[in-house]
């Protein structure tokens, strides 16, 4: 028992600093001047979009491309521009950044419990 809580908390612990190192780079590449975890500013809130997609096998791909390209039209009339309009972030750093936010829904809804049998 005092083993497995010791292993819960430092699973939680790992995967609290991959989050943060993840907000950190979102933070430098300038996507938290539009974007916050759960609040609407002008983009959407990170955990919305996390929400709307869980269980879209297709959306890291789509999404990868929407922040590359820019877009409008799947929340609102206001246009995201291109890499968020911070040309020095890399490819590698926007596949980052969306697998980060897609990780952000509550896991309940990220990841259903298999019903009992
Ligand atoms: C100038 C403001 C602005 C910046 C900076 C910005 N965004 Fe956005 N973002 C938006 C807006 C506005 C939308 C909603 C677009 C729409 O309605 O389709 C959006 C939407 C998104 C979405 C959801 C796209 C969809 O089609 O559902 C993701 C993911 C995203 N942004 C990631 C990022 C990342 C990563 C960065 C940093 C590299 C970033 N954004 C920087 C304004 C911004």
């Amino acid at each position: 028992m005092k083993k497995s809580v010791l292993a819960l908390a430092a699973a939680a612990l790992v995967l609290s600093q991959v989050a943060v190192a993840d907000e950190a780079l979102a933070t430098k590449s300038g996507c938290m001047a539009c974007h916050q975890l759960t609040l609407k500013v002008v983009g959407p809130a990170y955990k919305d979009v996390a929400t709307k997609y869980a269980g879209d096998a297709a959306a890291e791909a789509t999404l990868i491309e929407k922040v590359k390209a820019g877009g409008v039209g799947n929340w609102g009339q206001v246009p995201m521009p291109p890499k968020g309009g911070n040309p020095a972030v890399s490819d590698e750093d926007v596949a980052t950044l969306v697998k980060w936010i897609l990780s952000l829904a509550a896991p309940a809804e990220a990841a259903p419990a298999a019903p009992a049998k």
